[in-house]
C-alpha cells in the first residue's frame, strides 16, 4: 500500500515549521527532499568506507570501488539499460547534455546539419546546442508546441529532414508537466537516421523509465530530483554509440595508458573501458552511493505507484484550483497526460508575489521562468508560479495550499 503519511516519516525536513506553519514542500521539480535512508547511506560511507576508487589495492579503496560500481549497476537496472557500461555518472542533466554536445556533437555535426529542439525545453537542453552551433555553424531548429503545452507531433514530423542529426527533447516538461510520447519521437528520429537525446530530469524521478522500450540513444537525469544528493546524475547512452565517442574531459581514471615516447616527445594515450572513459578525475563517489540508496527507496515503493500517486494529487489539485476565481492553470487539462507539476498565475499578482505570499503559510513553490523562457514566450506568459509534487505530498497539503490561494485572492 502506497502511504504518503508513512513515507513522510522518513523525511526529517518535513517535520520543520516555517513561519509558524507545518512545512509544505511543493518545489519538487527544482529538487526533492532526502529520506533518512539516503542520509544514512552517505553517513555510513564516510564513517566506514571512504577512499578513492579504482586507484589503490587497499581494503578501503576496494570497498569504495565496489560500492561505486554497484551504484552504476543499480542505476542501469533502474532505467533498464543493458549494463553499467552504458551509465556514466556526472553532476546531473546539465553536465550530461553538455557531454553529448561536446563528445558527440563536436565531432559529428557539420555546418549543413540541423539539431531539433522543442520550445518546451529547459535551458540546459537548448544552450549547449546553441553554443556548439556558434562553433560548428549548424542550425538549431525549434519545434513548436500546442497551446496547452503539449508537443505538436505534426510540427516535429514537418521539421525533421535529411539534415537533422539529432532530436533533443524533454520526456516531461518541467513547467507544464506534459509527458511526451518519446517512443513516437524516437521512431521519427530513427526513420530519418537521426539520433534522439531525451532529457529525463523530470521523468526518471516520477515514472517508470525503460530506455530500451523507448529506444532512445541518450537519456539524462539528475539524482537530486529523485531523493539523492546534489552533484550526482547520469547519462545513459547506447553502448555502440559510446564506443565510437571520444571523451569529454581528460585526466586520471579515464585512460588505460599514457605512454610517453621520448624520441617523438609525445604521449600515446588509450582510453579506459566504459563507462570510466567518460568519468575523468576523482568522481562523486559518495554521490553515487547516495543515488543507489535513493533508487532502492524508489524501487521499494514501485515507480508505477509513485506515478499513480502523483497523478491522483495532480487531478485533485487541478480540480480544486478551478474553485479559485482568479487562478489560471496552464498545461494539459487531462491529468493522465502530465506529471505532478502545475504552473499557474493569480490575476493581479506576479509569480514572485504569489510565492512570497505562500511562503508566509509555510508553502514552498517556485516562481519565474523555471529555466524555460522560450516556453513562457510561446505560451505568452510573463512568468508563472509552479507547484510540483512528490511521494510525500498529500491531499491535505493541497487543501491548505488552496486555502492560502483563496486568501491571496481576497487580499
Ligand atoms: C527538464 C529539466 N532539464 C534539465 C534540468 C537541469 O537539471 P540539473 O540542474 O540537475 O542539471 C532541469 C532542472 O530543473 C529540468 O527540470
Amino acid at each position: 500500500m502506497f502511504d504518503p503519511y508513512k513515507i513522510r516519516e522518513d523525511f526529517p525536513i518535513l517535520k520543520r515549521e516555517i513561519n509558524g506553519h507545518q512545512l509544505i514542500y511543493f518545489d519538487n521539480a527544482a529538487t526533492s527532499q532526502k529520506p533518512r535512508q539516503v542520509i544514512e547511506a552517505i553517513k555510513e560511507f564516510y564513517e566506514k568506507h571512504n577512499a578513492n576508487v579504482h586507484r589503490a589495492v587497499h581494503t578501503l579503496s576496494q570497498e569504495a570501488s565496489e560500492l561505486y560500481e554497484k551504484a552504476h549497476e543499480e542505476t542501469a537496472k533502474f532505467i533498464n539499460a543493458n549494463s553499467m557500461e552504458e551509465i556514466i555518472f556526472l553532476r546531473g542533466t546539465t553536465e550530461a547534455i553538455n557531454l553529448v554536445a561536446y563528445s558527440w556533437g563536436l565531432r559529428n555535426l557539420k555546418r549543413e546539419d540541423e539539431v531539433l529542439v522543442t520550445l518546451m525545453e529547459h535551458h540546459s537542453n537548448i544552450v549547449p546546442w546553441e553554443i556548439l552551433a556558434k562553433i560548428k555553424g549548424f542550425k538549431v531548429k525549434y519545434v513548436d508546441i500546442n497551446d496547452d503545452g503539449t508537443l505538436n507531433h505534426d510540427a516535429l514530423e514537418n521539421a525533421i529532414s535529411k539534415k537533422t542529426k539529432i532530436i533533443c527533447i524533454t520526456h516531461v516538461s518541467n513547467v507544464t508537466g506534459t509527458i511526451n510520447d518519446i517512443k513516437r519521437a524516437a521512431k521519427t528520429a530513427h526513420e530519418h537516421n537521426a539520433l534522439i537525446l531525451v532529457d529525463g530530469a523530470q521523468s526518471a524521478p516520477h515514472l517508470p523509465v525503460d530506455v530500451k522500450d523507448l529506444d532512445v540513444d541518450f537519456f539524462t537525469f539528475s539524482g537530486h530530483k529523485m531523493l539523492a544528493p546534489t552533484g550526482i546524475g547520469a547519462l545513459y547512452a547506447k553502448r555502440e554509440i559510446l564506443v565510437k565517442m571520444e571523451p569529454f574531459h581528460g585526466g586520471g581514471e579515464m585512460i588505460k595508458e599514457v605512454a610517453f615516447n621520448p624520441i617523438k616527445r609525445a604521449s600515446v594515450i588509450s582510453w579506459n573501458e566504459l563507462p570510466w572513459k567518460f568519468e575523468a578525475g576523482t568522481p562523486n563517489i559518495c554521490g553515487g552511493v547516495g543515488l543507489m540508496a535513493a533508487i532502492k527507496y524508489l524501487e521499494t515503493l514501485g515507480m508505477e505507484n509513485v506515478e499513480a500517486h502523483e497523478c491522483r494529487l495532480t487531478e485533485y489539485a487541478i480540480k480544486r484550483l478551478h474553485e479559485c476565481r482568479k487562478v489560471t492553470v496552464y498545461g494539459p487539462e487531462n491529468a493522465s497526460k502530465r506529471c505532478g507539476i502545475i504552473p499557474f498565475n493569480v490575476e493581479g499578482f506576479s509569480s514572485h508575489d504569489i510565492a512570497l505570499f505562500l511562503d508566509n503559510y509555510g508553502i514552498m513553490i517556485r516562481s519565474g521562468f523555471h529555466c524555460a523562457q522560450p516556453l513562457h514566450q510561446r505560451l505568452k506568459l510573463p512568468s508563472s508560479a509552479r507547484a510540483s509534487f512528490y511521494i510525500y505530498n498529500t491531499k491535505e497539503e493541497i487543501d491548505k495550499f488552496i486555502e492560502a490561494l483563496k486568501e491571496i485572492e481576497k487580499s
